[in-house]
């Protein structure tokens, strides 16, 4: 039944591929670091394999794609979503996974990073899912460990989280497949946000008008050069909106003086449905978790199935990293 199934599914995506140059860009990148340098035809061929790998999880059992190949997270941060969807979207293809305890390995007795993800690699691990406050340590270990293993950034610091981006950007394409043209706000802390960056570079490729609204401490001074509109009122940048994308505010940042006061950053920029009025009738509202409920937006309109796209960016994650996994290392599996 499973290699019945697998081949089913295995013939499904030679059909994709076929002829596609994408496919051979994906498995030549062999790491997926960043979304800046993605092209329109690696984005296309991305946003087919993960609606394909969708339907397969939500009416399949397992696949034996990447049987062989062992994914290894290390996650040097707490994480709910992108860790769990990462194992299960592993497993689904069926690879083995293994979770490295960070807190309880040999980083704790100074090993770097780099000879972290080195030991794995020795033991045949063949992916490494990275996650890390320093921003470039994705680069850093792909740069180290070259083309002996693969590499994905599950987040470094305010830099870059690529398979959020691609999620969102599948999230938003399964309700608007051409994002030509589309208005998307980012509201939040721009400033401290991996997850902003990543959309915006993925949203510019895809042709959308991207605007941002947030505390003028919490933009960066160079979000012009990145070809977005910033506002400092969340209302000019929701107006006529197509996506509003909510990111989280981290806490943190008040105690750094950088939000006045909770109260005041949610009568300045909580979305609600009274504010969502000006934005498109057709809205939807995306955040990449975890959400403040109550603080970035409103318990009622995390909830609302209408307007929110949150349960299903969090569905999602699972079939984007089946894609991000299939389309770097399908050539690997034995
Ligand atoms: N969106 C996101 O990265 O969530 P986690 O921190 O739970 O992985």
């Amino acid at each position: 039944m499973t290699s019945e199934l697998t081949s089913n599914i295995t013939n499904q995506l030679k059909d994709l591929m076929r002829g596609r140059s994408a496919a051979s860009a994906w498995r030549e990148r062999r790491h997926l670091l960043d979304t800046r340098d993605l092209t329109k035809e690696e984005l296309d061929l991305f946003i087919e394999t993960a609606a394909l790998f969708k339907r397969a999880h939500e009416h399949e059992p397992p696949l034996t794609l990447l049987t062989g190949i062992t994914v290894a997270n290390i996650f040097y941060e707490n994480s709910t979503r992108t860790r769990s969807s990462f194992e299960i979207a592993a497993r689904r293809l069926g690879a083995d996974v293994i979770n490295l305890d960070t807190k309880a390995s040999s980083v704790t007795k100074g090993e770097t990073i780099v000879d972290t993800a080195r030991q794995l690699v020795s033991m045949r691990v063949g992916a490494v899912v990275q996650r890390h406050s320093a921003a470039g340590s994705a680069h850093l270990v792909a740069r180290e460990l070259g083309r002996s293993v693969q590499v994905i950034n599950a987040g470094d610091g305010w830099h870059a989280h690529p398979t959020q981006g691609l999620l969102d950007l599948f999230t938003m394409t399964e309700v608007r497949p051409n994002l030509e043209g589309a208005k998307v706000a980012i509201i939040g802390d721009i400033t401290h946000s991996r997850v902003a960056r990543s959309n915006i570079w993925l949203l510019k490729t895809r042709g959308a008008h991207v605007h941002v609204a947030g505390p003028p401490t919490l933009i960066p001074p160079a979000m012009e050069q990145m070809g977005v509109t910033v506002h400092q009122q969340l209302e000019p940048a929701i107006e006529n909106a197509d996506f509003i994308i909510m990111l989280r505010l981290q806490l943190e940042r008040q105690a750094q003086g950088l939000v006045p006061s909770i109260g005041e950053y949610r009568r300045l920029y909580r979305l609600d449905h009274t504010r969502l009025k000006i934005a498109q009738a057709s809205v939807k509202v995306l955040h990449p978790g975890p959400v403040n409920r109550g603080i970035e937006l409103t318990d009622e309109l995390v909830d609302d199935p209408y307007y929110s796209l949150i349960t299903t960016q969090i569905t999602n994650g699972v079939a984007t990293r089946m894609a991000a996994l299939y389309l770097l290392m399908a050539d690997q599996a034995i």
